[in-house]
């Protein structure tokens, strides 16, 4: 009885391995000759850059110091580094030898030409999403970039989960393969700005939270998380900025990298927009303006005039009061250039009170800004905040941060920070 037990065990697990495996295997894609660049016209070519910049293709697959698109960027997965690839068209160390077929099997379904499968810090379960046609002109304007031989970096994923096969495990249980299906309720641009959030500039990559296995949680999209040590926030009603974010104030912090009424786009978010939005016809800027204003809830909802008068009256708290020795320590160090008395808001003078930075219920952001301030290039291009790492001691930064949440918001105040900034000390090589 036993021995029949184990044997039809045995089976079942054999023909679940089988199963597996045949589920898993993808054959290789034969190796094609570079393809010659007039074979693809100019408008594809011109077009392909643009879907190029919305996925923000050459910010994960370019490290500094070498060529664009030539790969080595290292990526922390939480299991290990997994570097991008040289996705130049050369034949031996990019991806000059594959075939349309190929590229597109890579970008819908996370395989290699070889037919192994690739990691989803790769963010194939977004590009999926991508029609043929976006694929095809992307296809063409990577295949005349400048071939750039490069050597493959090494990633430390440790055994068993670098077995590539593996993957195929955690695609059967979170990768959905497809191509975007408009929503026939709802209007053409609002259709456009989900095909491109969903798909090609995959927001939710940093603003939904994942599970342990790094997928990401479906009943939380975007609900925020913390990615590379930056907060991105919630796009949702949770979002903390007390001002809503329209439509207007989400099409201009989109298109220019800072809104009035919320701040500066910084960290992670700052190439997003200056690497990759940027590119893109204002109708597509509009249009993920208008797919995010409903998943903030706040479609059709135009001022934000009780937000931001709540905000100018407290801007100037602090101001005056000399006794008060954190106040004393606001005016020196912040003061100058973040309190609006004019009644005015500017973009070039952040106003704390709206900042969503100052409202999470996480500080990171917050903190990081403080200490290593923001770069010409970070934020609004042109401007720059000093950091005050070293200038201030951690006590003040602690007393400052806790002043102002206490003046400028009616949340709790923050737990533990001074662990926080001594871990954020580390940082600052990252910084902005
Ligand atoms: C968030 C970072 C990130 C973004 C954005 C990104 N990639 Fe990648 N890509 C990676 C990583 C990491 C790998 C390596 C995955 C692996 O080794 O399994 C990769 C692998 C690839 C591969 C497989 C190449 C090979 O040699 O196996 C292709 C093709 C590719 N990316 C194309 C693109 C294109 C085109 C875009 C823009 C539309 C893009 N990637 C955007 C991170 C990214
Ligand atoms: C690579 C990670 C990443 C991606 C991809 C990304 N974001 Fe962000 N986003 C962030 C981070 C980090 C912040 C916080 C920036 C700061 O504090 O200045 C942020 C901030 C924002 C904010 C401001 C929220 C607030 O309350 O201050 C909005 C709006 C936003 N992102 C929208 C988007 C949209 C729309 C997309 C896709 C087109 C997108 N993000 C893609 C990381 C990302
Ligand atoms: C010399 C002027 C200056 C001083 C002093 C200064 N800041 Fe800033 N701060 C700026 C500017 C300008 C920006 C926006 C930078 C950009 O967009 O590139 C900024 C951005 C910020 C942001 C980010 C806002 C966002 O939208 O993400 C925070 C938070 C902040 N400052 C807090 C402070 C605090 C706290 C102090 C005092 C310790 C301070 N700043 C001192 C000029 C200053």
């Amino acid at each position: 009885m036993l021995k029949r037990i184990l044997l039809s065990t045995a089976a079942t697990a054999a023909a679940l391995a089988l199963g597996f495996l045949i589920f898993a295997w993808r054959s290789a894609i034969a190796e094609v000759s570079p393809v010659a660049v007039a074979e693809f016209s100019p408008e594809e070519i011109e077009a392909g850059e643009l879907v190029a910049r919305a996925g923000y293709c050459a910010t994960c697959h370019t490290v500094a110091g070498h060529a664009a698109y030539a790969g080595g960027y290292p990526m922390d997965t939480g299991f290990g580094i997994v570097h991008s690839t040289n996705i130049t068209p050369d034949p031996d160390t990019g991806i000059g030898s594959w075939s349309l077929e190929a590229f597109r099997r890579s970008m819908h379904e996370g395989v290699a030409r070889d037919g192994s499968h690739l990691f989803p810090a790769f963010p194939y379960d977004h590009f999926t999403l991508t029609s043929d046609a976006d694929i095809d002109v992307l296809y063409a304007y990577l295949m005349t970039l400048d071939p750039q031989p490069e050597p493959e970096f090494a990633n430390t994923v440790p055994f068993p989960l670098n077995i590539r096969l593996l993957q195929a495990g955690w695609k059967l249980l979170f990768f959905d393969e497809g191509r975007y299906q408009p929503d026939p309720a709802q209007s053409d641009i609002w259709n456009r700005g989900a095909y491109l959030a969903e798909g090609l500039t995959h927001c939710a990559a940093c603003h939904t939270p994942r599970n342990i296995l790094g997928a990401r949680i479906a009943s939380q999209a975007y609900d925020g998380a913390l990615v590379e040590d930056w907060v991105a926030p919630a796009l949702t009603r949770a979002n903390m900025a007390p001002a809503d974010w329209t439509e207007d104030a989400l099409y201009t912090y989109l298109r220019d990298g800072a809104n009035a009424t919320h701040g500066v786009a910084l960290g992670t978010m700052g190439p997003v927009i200056h690497e990759g939005l940027m590119a893109l016809p204002d109708t597509d800027i509009h249009a993920l303006a208008i797919y995010f204003a409903d998943i903030a809830g706040t479609s059709g909802v135009t001022a934000n005039s009780a937000a931001v008068a709540a905000a100018l009256d407290v801007s100037a708290i602090g101001l005056v009061e000399q006794q008060n020795a954190d106040a004393r320590l606001y005016n020196a160090a912040c003061s100058s250039c973040h309190s609006n008395t004019s009644g005015v808001l500017l973009t070039a003078r952040p106003e704390l009170a709206l900042n969503s930075t100052l409202w999470m219920d996480d500080p990171t952001n917050f903190l990081r800004v403080v200490l290593h301030g923001v770069s010409l290039q970070a934020g609004d291009p042109g401007l720059i905040m000093p950091g005050f790492a070293g200038r201030l001691s951690d006590d003040d930064i602690v007393r400052l941060s806790n002043y102002l949440r206490e003046t400028r918001t009616d949340r709790p105040p923050w737990a533990d920070l001074a662990a926080r900034i001594e871990e954020l000390h580390g940082d600052r090589a990252t910084g902005q």
